[in-house]
């Protein structure tokens, strides 16, 4: 991803953003002028029916972007598709309403599927407007339902305020993608810093390092895929920046799920993130290559790990956090069963923090195309290929775990819903691994103006679920595309 690409990313969340905006103010103004005509008037009194066809009209609009309306008061704001709507002193009387209106029965908002006719708009809304709710919010929210069940209306959805909603404020989940994208960044720049050192003969400085690698392992704590979205990213200025964090973000989830301690996870967070650090021994051309390795080749880039070990002597000396590190990069390309390089006197079991290393550092090189795999192979694809090698190449039972962290369809997977939409797996649910969280990128019409983020574990995604993975490579569709760099 290039400053180019990234400036034109932000450009179009911003016009997006700019355009909910309106959207939503729209939508919330004629909403109310609507429910508010309903508490006046009959369904068939030519006011009504004007004022009804009015907000038909804005619907219709924001169904040009998305198949699916949401309108939520949270946190003090109101929300049409997780983007805020910013509100006039003229909008007082209708925020008020709306927010005694939702009090009163108990909900967040409402969903409002494409699918929604006239017929069912206009039941809803006299349904809504005409409600009188009991003292008991609870009693009141299941009578509200009971109601709309009774209606038939099934296209247009309450959105319940309950715990689980709670935890997703659009405001604050923003918030934690800044903060992630922060930490990453700050992560790269620190691996340029050590690159730079050690290309100079210096002494590497891993004050700096630690830090990072602190504030990495806060931001997994807090908010995991915030963090492990990012590693769809590659080929950033240069591959081994890049890759040196993805490998350390992917390590200190699977220690996070290993429930490892603060001080491990710290030690593990240093450790893979200079795993490659001997490679700063190693020519431009031999990185570069694009061509396959011949023997000469091999035998050089097998010396990284040595390399590695040597730098990290050379800054940290042997404390136990320095021995940890160390054997995060000197056992790195050694296989489960002891194979690999550098060849052991004795074939030996790497340790921990290695065997974790090796998982996700194979796994990242493999999706991002690193030059002597050539082609970038999908998350699945790969992870197909690691559980071939499960128990010769890597322990099974950390392999397993790795495939807990990453989910069924790992993040940055291209994928074909049963609707035949195009999207991108942008966020696993530990408690539900079939069905993710997705970018909808393309429909059968081609590319879609706006990318629209929906949840697959959600009901109100009408049943659409993953049929397929496809190749992404093939129809040029790059992951790291679609994420929003801020
Ligand atoms: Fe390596
Ligand atoms: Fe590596």
């Amino acid at each position: 991803m290039n400053e180019i690409n990234s400036e034109k990313l932000a450009n179009k969340h911003d016009e997006m953003e700019q355009r909910f905006t309106r959207l939503g103010l729209d939508f919330l103004r004629s909403l109310y002028s609507t429910l508010k005509t309903a508490s006046l008037y009959e369904a068939n009194n030519n006011r009504y029916i004007s004022q009804a066809a009015k907000f038909r009209q804005h619907v219709a609009e924001v169904f040009t972007e998305t198949k699916l309306v949401s309108f939520v008061f949270k946190d003090g704001y109101f929300f049409l598709n997780n983007f805020r709507i910013t509100l006039d002193t003229s909008d007082q009387e209708a925020s008020e309403y709306y927010i005694e209106k939702f009090k009163r029965v108990s909900i967040g908002g409402f969903e409002i599927s494409f699918k929604a006719d006239a017929r069912e708009i206009d039941k809803f809304i006299f349904c809504f407007s005409h409600f009188k709710a009991t003292e008991d919010v609870d009693e009141s929210h299941e009578l509200f339902r009971e109601k709309l069940d009774n209606l038939a209306i099934e296209n247009i959805i309450p959105v319940k305020i309950a715990e689980s909603d709670k935890e997703f404020d659009p405001a604050k989940d923003k918030e934690s993608k800044t903060r992630a994208r922060k930490v990453f960044f700050q992560a790269i720049g620190a691996v340029q810093d050590i690159i730079n050192q050690a290309k100079a003969g210096a002494t590497i400085n891993l004050a700096k390092t630690k830090r990072v690698v602190q504030s990495m392992v806060d931001r997994i704590i807090e908010d995991e895929p915030a963090m492990m979205e990012l590693t769809v990213l590659h080929n950033f200025d240069n591959y081994t920046y890049i890759h040196s964090v993805n490998v350390c973000v992917l390590s200190l989830i699977m220690g996070h799920r290993l429930k490892l301690d603060k001080k491990r996870l710290s030690d593990l967070g240093v450790g893979s993130l200079l795993h490659d650090i001997g490679k700063v021994n190693l020519s431009i051309d031999l990185l570069n290559k694009s061509a396959p390795y011949d023997d000469s080749d091999w035998l050089q880039m097998r010396m990284h790990p040595v390399y590695g070990v040597k730098a990290i002597i050379k800054t940290r000396g042997t404390d136990r956090s320095s021995v940890r590190a160390i054997g995060a990069a000197y056992e790195h390309h050694i296989t489960y069963t002891g194979t690999g390089y550098p060849q052991l006197l004795q074939k030996r079991t790497p340790c921990l923090f290695a065997q974790i290393v090796s998982i996700c550092d194979t796994f990242n090189a493999m999706t991002s195309g690193r030059i002597y795999h050539k082609r970038r192979m999908s998350g699945d694809e790969v992870i197909t290929n690691m559980v071939n090698r499960s128990d010769i190449d890597f322990n099974p039972v950390l392999l397993k775990v790795f495939i807990n962290v990453i989910g069924v369809y790992p993040v940055g997977s291209v994928v074909r819903l049963t609707n035949n939409e195009v999207a991108i797996v942008s966020r696993t649910n530990p408690e539900n691994l079939e069905n993710p969280e997705v970018k909808v990128i393309a429909d059968r019409t081609g590319l879609k103006p706006m990318v629209q983020v929906i949840d697959l574990s959600k009901e109100a995604t009408d049943g659409v679920h993953i049929q397929s993975v496809i190749d992404g490579e093939k129809y040029n569709i790059d992951p790291a595309n679609f994420i929003d760099l801020g």
